[in-house]
């Protein structure tokens, strides 16, 4: 058989010449104990000439590429030439030079000191010195290695269609996904209040993934529609490890959409056409560095997300003042309005892959009760309201499916406002 591995390592060398030869899929990253090669497949040329297609669509021609040490290509692609103005509905959208009104703080404003042994922290790319020239946007490349590891083209860049059974479903459960693999340690409002936006600061762990499909994510959704309907609207950020979507395990700053409950619409970071980016030191997808570790340095990240009260956009700003980009009121259903719900919290994939839970991790892969330095955190747990003003969250809930696998336990304090600990190790004697 034919090696045609120059073709997955150069996607731009791809040609029907190609036509009788298979290219036999064998360069994996190999990260952290885990094998990706046992995902060899044979691929047919015509399939890979599908995805060099849809490849060539999402992959914009870049000003200039910059090579990061974690083996990430990131384009810097001219900010009008970036994919989410492929969308229909945004053919004529004007990009958005004019910033959006910040939420106003209401709460005293938080010493950063005296969060112990916890600092900010960056993304990997940015070691190579190397920065995006002004006026485009940094967007991470996407191979044909990428894709061959989802379940299809069409599955690239989407969260897996939500089956929900409603017999595992709790009568309460404001989370969507019981049932299908999918387990949650989160903390949720309640549905009477309009929320206009959310913020939270989340430590960064590198959770171990067991099974090349399952992935570990910690993140803010921000909500309206029905839970369990078709016309769920929602939209989504945090950090993730996912073996499918990046081929390694390190984890990643992320961005998911959707306005028909994960179906046809809406995908991961830039894979498809709708969030449009505005930060050109800022790259979603990319992997982040330093992060926390056992019982020594903590690293966490600031997320907030929030509608532009003048235009209705809603963006999505990193640290303390930095924008990353919006997603268009054009694109959104019940998000045109308000969102009706937030949540904040870990979601895991657990395959049974061998006919038992797997050790894939949440958080740290430690359980809530061991606390700072152990334990994965969300803390200054905050809402926007109608007036743009955060707000500490008052009333929450909480919800762990099966807390033996991962739990959840939130508090109060004066620095930290409503804080949580949350994850597990998944697989052990209480959770087989
Ligand atoms: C990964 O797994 C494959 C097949 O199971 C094996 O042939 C290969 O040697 C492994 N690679 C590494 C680096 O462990
Ligand atoms: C950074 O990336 C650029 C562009 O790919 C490359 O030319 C350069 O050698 C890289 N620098 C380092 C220090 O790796």
């Amino acid at each position: 058989m034919a090696d045609c591995n120059i073709v997955a390592k150069n996607p731009h060398l791809l040609h029907l010449s190609f036509l009788l030869c298979f290219l036999f899929v064998s360069k994996f990253h190999h990260v952290s104990g885990l094998n990706y090669s046992n995902y060899n497949r044979k691929v047919t040329s015509l399939r890979l000439g599908r995805i060099q297609k849809h490849l060539e669509k999402i992959n914009k021609p870049p000003l200039i590429k910059i090579e990061s040490p974690d083996g990430d290509i990131i384009d810097c692609v001219h900010k009008r030439k970036q994919p989410a103005l492929d969308h229909p509905l945004l053919k004529s959208h004007k990009i958005q030079r004019v910033p959006p009104e910040m939420p106003k703080v209401k709460r005293m404003k938080q010493n950063e000191a005296s969060v112990k042994g916890a600092s900010r922290q960056w993304q990997t790319w940015h070691r190579n010195g190397t920065r995006c020239p002004k006026g485009t946007v940094p967007i991470r490349r996407s191979s044909v290695h990428d894709v061959l590891r989802a379940k299809s083209l069409f599955h690239f860049g989407k969260k897996q269609r939500r089956l929900v059974d409603p017999a595992r479903r709790r009568a309460d459960a404001p989370d969507i996904v019981s049932g299908n693999g999918h387990e949650h340690a989160i903390a949720y409002t309640g549905t009477t209040q309009e929320f206009y936006g959310a913020r939270a600061t989340i430590n960064v762990w590198d959770p171990s993934i067991e099974e090349v499909n399952e992935f570990s994510l910690s993140q803010i959704w921000v909500l309206s529609g029905s839970l369990d309907g078709p016309d769920l609207n929602s939209i989504e950020a945090g950090w993730q490890v996912s073996p499918e979507l990046y081929g390694d395990s390190r984890p990643r700053l992320f961005t998911y959409w959707t306005t028909d409950s994960y179906q046809a619409t809406g995908c991961y970071n830039l894979l498809c056409a709708g969030f449009v980016q505005t930060n050109s030191r800022v790259a979603i997808g990319a992997s982040i560095s330093p992060i926390s570790q056992y019982a020594a340095n903590q690293y966490d990240i600031t997320i907030l997300i929030w509608k532009d009260p003048k235009l209705g956009n809603w963006w999505i700003g990193f640290g303390d003042s930095t924008l990353i980009g919006y997603w268009p009121a054009e694109l959104f259903t019940h998000l045109a309005d308000h969102a009706a719900m937030v949540e904040w919290g870990g979601e895991v994939v657990n395959s049974r892959a061998k006919g038992q839970h797997t050790s894939t991790q949440m958080g740290s892969g430690q359980f809530p009760g061991d606390g700072f330095g152990k334990s994965s955190y969300f803390r200054n747990l905050e809402v926007v309201d109608a007036d743009n003003s955060l707000t500490s969250v008052r009333d929450i809930s909480t919800l762990a499916e099966n807390t033996n696998c991962y739990n959840i336990k939130s508090s109060n304090s004066n620095e930290w406002g409503t804080f949580f600990y949350y994850g597990g190790p998944g697989n052990n004697p209480r959770c087989p």
